[in-house]
Order: structure tokens, then sequence, then C-alpha cells
């Protein structure tokens, strides 16, 4: 595919190979063809961009048994490999992708339909998060470079990795969310299957022959097809030890449920999330507003941590929805390249139509589109409404929304408020607009145990990338910063020998000769 001309598709991405024990083999059977919901004529047509390998079963377990053998219980080469080895291998991957820039980006725009401002922020920003994982894992094994003495027993802790990793990512981040777990997986001495979102699929490609060059063969395999046709068999196996998944709770229970050997299983899982906005009477409007666009409508609303319903207060109701409804019809829609676009297509066939069900469920049950643009539908498009007032009763209301549909409901009383956000099932961020801190001081005091990032002022946000990143209830399972995502993907696991002049001659021994890669006090610089 050309990559000179981004509002162009020259030649078709026919991927016909998948990743295993360090080959690029083709498939020979079914083929699956990605489609864009972008048209390029007159009249509405998706455009054929490629295909990808449907692959089976079997072909999957295969792939699996590539990653086992590689961790080989642990014995493996890579598992066991000395930290600056890895890192090698890591920075050797990095540098290969950063040469892929342009027509990451590009499939980023055509497959899931993100503006070109933001596909390459989401670029640059994995970039970034491999090279701050490095430095961050340098300074892990800088401060585990060295033996603790404790009742009498000279401990060298070192964090070890968990075992085979099956890494699933989401279609909206397909290259961020995924590398924010593949990247922290491997480093630790894990080997993985990395299987790409139905969405988002084809902008993996220009880099499966960095993963192949750069790491030893069965460390990195990556598969193609349909979940239940390969990722729940491989749970099924039980020979996985870590499901890493930013998705759905539904699909990772759904995986979990496979596994036979559930408490050998750890879960890494970002899942959905429905992050209120709350505006108090004391707030600045116009801020308000700004960061409201931007947090309820940032990639058309597709982001787990998009405001997905906004609470605006009695006092201030009138005046907010008036002047956010009329900003929301100011967003321009177009392709993801045009500039100034706010508003791309859905890349999911039938997104249009289920928000279009919201809103008349909505409707239904007494909300009103504010907006006078809202719910106009095109073929891959939706344009965004204000509703108000959104109750309980609602989809709207029940369901994360994930596209572009904005509720708003109005509140008069801040502990009922809370109430309310503490019943959610989810727990992941809030945004909070005032400037009264006598109102603002016992809000953060709750609000900060019933989600897990209060933003003041602000809409809500994964990065920076080194900030905890984590939810409660049905939100997320671990946590995520390049810092958390080390320990989320490894255990602490020691060496200890009584404190007596043999044993010691023994380590001293051992660190002089350079035979463990485990028991060193090598410094990384
Ligand atoms: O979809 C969830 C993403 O982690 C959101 O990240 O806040 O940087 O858009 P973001």
């Amino acid at each position: 595919m050309a990559t000179s001309n981004y509002s162009e598709i020259d030649s078709l991405l026919h991927q016909k190979a998948y990743l295993d024990n360090g080959r690029l083999v083709d498939w020979n059977g079914k083929m699956d063809e990605v489609f864009s919901t972008i048209s390029t004529t007159a009249e509405y047509k998706p455009t054929l961009l490629g295909t990808v390998p449907h692959m089976d079963e079997p072909t999957a377990l295969n792939v699996l048994e590539s990653a086992v053998n590689a961790y080989d219980k642990g014995k493996g080469e890579w598992p066991t490999m000395r930290v600056k080895d890895r890192l090698d291998c890591m920075i050797s991957f990095v540098e290969e992708m950063k040469t892929k820039r342009e027509e990451v980006v590009k499939l980023l725009m055509w497959e899931i339909g993100k503006t070109l401002p933001d596909s390459e922020k989401e670029f640059d920003r994995t970039v970034e998060y491999v090279y701050d994982t490095i430095e961050d894992y340098k300074q892990l094994d800088r401060d585990s470079s060295k033996f603790q003495k404790v009742g009498g027993i000279n401990a060298h802790i070192r964090r070890g990795p968990l075992g085979v990793v099956l890494c699933l990512g989401p279609y909206n981040y397909p290259l961020n969310e995924t590398f924010a777990l593949l990247i922290p997986a491997l480093i630790m001495g894990n080997t993985a299957v990395f299987k790409p979102a139905k969405h988002g699929v084809l902008l993996l490609s220009p880099l499966l022959e960095a993963f192949q060059k750069s790491f030893p063969a069965g460390v990195i395999n990556v598969i193609y097809g349909r979940g239940r046709e390969v990722a729940a068999p491989i749970m099924k196996t039980g020979k996985i030890d870590v499901l890493a998944l930013i998705g759905n709770s539904k699909s990772a229970i759904a995986l979990q449920d496979q596994h036979p050997y559930k408490n050998r299983l750890r879960l890494i899982l970002g899942l959905e999330a429905k992050n209120p906005a709350i505006i108090l009477p004391s707030a600045d409007l116009d801020l308000a507003i700004e960061e409201c666009i931007n947090g309820t409508l940032s990639y058309n609303g597709q982001r787990c941590t998009a405001l997905k319903i906004v609470y605006v207060h009695d006092d201030v109701k009138d005046e907010f929805n008036k002047r956010f409804s009329k900003r929301v019809d100011e967003l321009k829609f177009g392709n993801p390249w045009e500039d100034g676009v706010k508003l791309t297509p859905l890349p999911e066939p039938g997104k249009p139509a289920y928000i279009q069900e919201l809103i008349k469920d909505a409707q239904d049950k007494g909300a009103n589109i504010l907006n006078a643009k809202g719910g106009q539908v095109s073929s891959n498009y939706i344009y965004p409404a204000v509703l108000f007032p959104v109750d309980e009763s609602m989809r709207v209301y029940q369901e994360e929304q994930f596209g572009p549909v904005i509720p708003v409901k109005s509140f008069n009383d801040t502990q009922l408020l809370l109430d309310e956000i503490a019943t959610s099932n989810y727990g992941q961020q809030v945004s909070l607009f005032g400037n009264n801190v006598d109102t603002l001081g016992p809000l953060i005091d709750v609000l900060v145990n019933l989600v897990c990032r209060v933003n003041l002022n602000s809409s809500c946000q994964r990065g920076p990338d080194v900030l905890p990143f984590t939810g409660r209830k049905d939100s997320a399972v671990g946590t995520l910063s390049v810092h958390d995502a080390l320990r989320s993907f490894s255990l602490r696991t020691f060496v200890a020998s009584k404190d007596n002049a043999k044993n010691n001659e023994i380590v001293r021994e051992l660190l002089k000769s350079n035979t463990s890669n485990f028991v060193n006090t090598d410094y990384l610089l």
C-alpha cells in the first residue's frame, strides 16, 4: 500500500502470513476481507482494504505451542535471559517500528476512522511508551541489583515472569492499548500469543517483520481470526497463565470461563466504563463546555475514558445545555485526513443503527434531542445527539454507548448524586467541574473511592501513560501504567541464603563468576 497520499488506497494489503515461532507462515485457508466504512465513491460504498487469515482452532493451538515451548515452564531462553539482552531485543524492535510510522498512521485512519492528528499521536505515544518502559525496567533492575539482610537471611529479590500471555487488544486503540499490554509482558520475560481486534488489524502488518526480526523464536506469536474460534480453544487448554485483554467484561468472562485452572490464571483487564462529568454551580462554563466536548466526542466517544454521561446542576442546566448543544453542532464531520475534522466515520457498520436505537428509546421515555443536527444519520455516521432529560430507565443511561450520543441528567443534591454514582456498575474516572473548594473538597473525598481518577476541571483521559490507569467494579482488573504494568506482568521471586561464612562465600563466587543471570549486581545504565 503506497503511503504518500492518505486519501487514496492504491493497492490492497493481503496479509497472508501469521507469525509463529519466529517464522512468517503463509496461511492457505479462508481469508477475511477487511473493509473501511470510509467511502471513496459518490454513492456510498465501503472500501475494501485487504484480507487477513481466518485461522482455525488446530492452527491456533499449534501457535500456542510455540509460545509454550519458548517459555518452557520458565526454563526457556527468554524467561531466563539477562535483562540487558531482553532490553536489546526491545530496542531493536522499537527502532524498526519507528520506520513504519506513515504506513501505520494511514491504516489507522482507514481502518478505524481516527483523525490524522490522533492517529499520529497514537503512534508517537506508543513509541514513547516503549522507550519509557525500557527506562523504567532499567530502574527496576537497578533497584533489585542488591542483597537485603533480614532475620539472618541474605535475600536477592527480583521480579520474574508469569508465563504465557494471551493478549487481546481493542479496536479503538489497536496500537497503543495493545502494546501497553504486550510490551511490558514481553520485557518481563513472558511469551505471548497476540490476536488483533476485528477492526484495526491490517495496521499491524507493517510491524510483523519487526517482531520477527527482533525477538527469539516463539516469544511473540501473532494469530488472526474470530475470538471464539481461536482464543476460546487456546484458553481451554489451560496453558495460558495471563489473560491480558482490553475490551468488555462479557468477552473477558467468557474467556476466563474456558480456562480449566482458574486459580492459575492472572487477569489484566481494561473494561467498559461510563465516566460521568459533574458540573457544579460554581463551574467555569466556558471551560466545562470545551472539556465536555472533548471528553464526550474525541474519536466520536469511542474511548473507554470518554465522558458517557453529563450531570449538570439545576442552577446552571439551562445555560449549559444551550451553549453545549450549540458547540456540538459546530463540530465538523469528514474523513480523518481532512483539516479541522473532529467527527469521523464509525468503523463498526452497525454502530449508527445502535446509537439510533438508544436515541429512540430515550425519546420514547421522555428525553429530547437538544441540538438541531442531533441524530442525523448517514451511511457511516450518526451526528451526536445531546439528550435531555435522561433518567435511569433509559438504555443510554445504563449501557456504555461507545459512540456519538450524549446523555445529560440534572441534579440538585450532591449526596443523591454520589449515591447514584456509587451504585453504578462502573468505576473508572470522573470529571468534576467547579471552583468552590468548600464543595469540591468533600466531594473529592468520596469520589476517589468510587472511581480511580478524579479529573478536576478537565475531561477524563488515560494519559500521560506514566500515571496509573485502572478502575473499580466492572471497569478493570489490575493497574496499567509504564511503571505498574511491569509489576502486573511479573511477580517477586528471590534467592535466600542463611547469613554464614560458607554461604556468603558461595554468593560472592556466584557474583564473580557471572554464571547466573539472576544472581548478579550488574548495574544497567
Ligand atoms: O479506550 C480507552 C483508552 O485507554 C483511552 O485513552 O484517554 O488516552 O484516549 P485516552
